[in-house]
């Protein structure tokens, strides 16, 4: 089997490609802080903003395709920290394109839906980029640089996910579903809409962007849908306490990121390559159970 290099094997999404991809590659993972459980697949802690040890990770596996997810994901602290999230969201992406470029081999690049302010969706591949936030405007830096130093590379905007996690990390539905079940009260936005998938889903789809993708593709979900009527779904199919679930709008919740209100994709160019996301509701009916 081809080697295939996993940046993030410890976060939601590396975690959920290694498991999908070690059918058919052998997997090398890596992590930083955190050991992930993943039966089959070669873990290997590093810190990527180290160029030396990225590039020794490079030598030593010698892969056959890189997919790289690590990152500081979370939009507030890359708003609070800008300078401690640069160096693995900006500068470690462009090396790993710089490097699959010096090996010939194809790289896929999470970015995100929030490369966009939100106001003019469903968003293209060929929408101008517009980020309204620290997060958005480093996964910019990051596509711009990549695109120059490897035009082959499949820079993926992620759209939001969900699904199962390896602890510590998880994706925006563990905290909805851990206070409905302690009965706590869980307030939604119904005015932020995304196109949200399965982190199963989304894994399926970076593995086909490797494959076929060069350059811009959007991997976002079926549906189009605001983050309160997410939850109610999740209510009704994971039958959940509904009683905390409540509304609320951007402007009630204070973060340290702005927001943008409708960062839908429009994945259709995806669609055509063969990604194909279920349903919101079969996505989640395939979690029943799991979480
Ligand atoms: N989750 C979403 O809904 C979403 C939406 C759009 C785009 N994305 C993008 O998709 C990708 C994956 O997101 P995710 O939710 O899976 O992220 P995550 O759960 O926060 O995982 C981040 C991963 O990056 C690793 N990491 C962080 N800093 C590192 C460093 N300096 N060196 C090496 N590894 C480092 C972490 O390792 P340790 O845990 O071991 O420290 C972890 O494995 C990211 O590029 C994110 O921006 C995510």
């Amino acid at each position: 089997m081809k080697k295939l290099l996993v940046t993030g094997a410890s976060g939601f999404l590396g975690w959920n490609i290694c498991h999908l991809a070690k059918e058919e590659w052998e997997v090398y993972g890596t992590y930083l802080s955190n050991i992930p459980a993943i039966p089959d697949v070669a873990l290997l802690k590093s810190n990527l903003r180290d160029f030396e040890e990225l590039k020794l990770i490079f030598d030593n596996i010698n892969p056959a395709a890189v997919i790289h997810t690590a990152a500081q994901s979370s939009p507030n602290f890359c708003q609070n920290y800008p300078n401690e999230s640069y160096p693995i969201n900006v500068t470690a992406s462009w090396n790993i394109a710089g490097l699959c470029a010096d090996y010939s081999i194809p790289c896929a690049f999470t970015s995100t839906d929030l490369v966009f302010n939100g106001l003019n969706a469903p968003y293209l591949e060929t929408d101008p980029v517009c980020p309204i936030n620290i997060y958005g405007e480093q996964k910019v830096m990051a596509e711009e640089g990549i695109l120059q130093r490897y035009p082959m590379t499949a820079v993926c905007r992620m759209p939001l996910m969900f699904g199962i996690a390896p602890p510590p990390a998880t994706s925006f539905m563990q905290p909805f579903i851990q206070n409905l079940r302690e009965g706590k009260e869980l307030s939604l936005f119904i005015d932020e809409f995304r196109t949200p998938a399965s982190g199963t889903t989304a894994a399926k789809g970076l593995l086909l962007a490797l494959e076929k993708v060069n350059g811009l593709i959007h991997l976002g979900g079926k549906e189009r849908v605001s983050r309160y009527d997410f939850g109610k779904l999740l209510v009704e199919v994971l039958e959940l306490p509904e009683a905390g679930l409540k509304s609320c709008r951007q402007q009630d919740v204070k973060m340290a990121a702005p927001r943008s209100p409708d960062v839908s994709l429009d994945s259709s160019q995806a669609f055509s390559l063969g990604y194909a996301p279920l349903s919101l509701r079969e996505e989640l009916e395939a979690l029943r159970g799991k979480l």
